[in-house]
């Protein structure tokens, strides 16, 4: 049975924090919201509980996980070496929607790592993590908490749906204010590269570095993936999707041509859309707003909800208009690119 706490996300009850902490110092398994999604925690040092959220999951083992702290000087006791990159990035964005890849110290246990000579570490600015990673006292690994393959967990709910008598805990302190997940930047290679864009920015990564390599699997399905992780079928929900990728003016056009085409074909259809859009479709087609196309913001906080929105509507194919890769558009086009399979519709 999953324990559940509910919490408020500005004043936390330091006696209930310190219950779930002690659940972690044993060895167990405690989702907690951050500021991103919601992450499946566990004693960072601690092998056999790590190997724990990999089974609760489902995770494949040779997927790597953050190791997260309580305060920024704790990266040195992860750390073999800082770069200069690294240190230029989490002065500025930590705490922050940013984790760093660095070469690890010895005591990071191999399979946080996946055995791989790096380790990731982030700094939340949620004050529920970093308060609960601080009672804990030491470093919590976290994924987030939700089954391989399905879209992250931006509320409680949604962590229970995938993981409830599964994990000992789960902390609700309400929605994620972020939506997606945290900007992976590689600091060991010459330039810093870019292995998963998230919620700093690429323009935030270049105010600070001045130059940012871009991890090629991110163009596109056919290249091998540097960052383990973005190799499998990732934020997907439960029907296939096709990802509509055109300016504005023809996107509109381009959605209801393929919509009409599959109501034709006896599918019942289910559509995520912007504001913009969202009353030009047939009045069949099951549809979910993300917000408007404006605000890459809204969108990032909406997208996983709309995602997980289809998981009872029973629909045979879901089509979802894309967006500028603009700011945090970027991490919304690549994360639904990726729960479309890469299944993308150009004009
Ligand atoms: O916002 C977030 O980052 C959330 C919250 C809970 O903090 N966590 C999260 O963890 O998204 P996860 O496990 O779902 O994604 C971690 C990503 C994966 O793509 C993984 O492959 C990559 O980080 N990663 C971890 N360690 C790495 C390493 N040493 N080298 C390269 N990539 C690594
Ligand atoms: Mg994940």
């Amino acid at each position: 049975q999953t324990k559940y706490y509910k919490l408020d996300a500005n004043k936390p009850d330091q006696v209930v924090l310190a219950e779930a902490a002690q659940l972690l110092q044993q060895g167990k398994l405690v989702a907690f919201p951050t500021e991103t999604v919601y992450g499946l925690g566990a004693n960072g040092l601690d092998a056999e509980a790590v190997a724990g959220i990999f089974r609760a999951k489902g995770r494949p083992s040779d997927n790597p996980l953050i190791l997260h702290i309580d305060a920024a000087d704790k990266l040195h006791q992860l750390a073999a070496v800082v770069p200069a990159s690294a240190k230029a990035l989490t002065e500025r964005y930590w705490p922050g929607p940013l984790t760093v890849v660095v070469e690890r110290q010895p005591q990071v246990p191999d399979i946080v790592t996946a055995g791989l000579n790096t380790v990731a570490v982030r700094l939340p600015s949620s004050l529920v993590a970093r308060e609960l990673i601080r009672l804990a006292g030491v470093p919590i690994a976290a994924p987030s908490a939700n089954t391989s393959g399905r879209p992250s967990p931006t509320t409680a709910e949604d962590v229970l749906t995938d993981l409830d008598g599964k994990i000992a805990a789960i902390i609700d302190a309400g929605a994620c204010r972020i939506g997606v997940e945290s900007t992976v930047v590689d600091c060991t290679t010459p330039v810093p590269t870019l292995l998963r864009p998230g919620g700093i920015t690429y323009e935030m990564l270049m105010e600070v570095l001045g130059e940012v390599e871009i991890d090629p699997a991110l163009g596109g399905a056919s290249v091998i993936p540097k960052s383990p992780g973005m190799k499998y079928t990732h934020y997907a929900p439960i029907a296939p999707m096709f990802l509509i990728e055109a300016e504005p003016q023809l996107a509109g056009e381009l959605l209801r041509r393929e919509i009409t085409q599959a109501l034709a074909g006896g599918k019942k259809v289910g559509a995520v859309v912007s504001s913009e859009l969202i009353d030009s479709l047939p009045p069949q087609v099951i549809r979910t707003g993300y917000g408007s196309r404006t605000d890459a913001a809204e969108i990032a906080a909406n997208l996983y909800t709309a995602l997980r929105s289809f998981d009872n509507a029973e629909v045979d194919v879901i089509y979802a208009e894309g967006i500028r890769e603009q700011g945090l558009g970027l991490a919304v086009m690549n994360r639904l690119r990726k729960a479309a399979g890469y299944r993308i519709i150009r004009n």
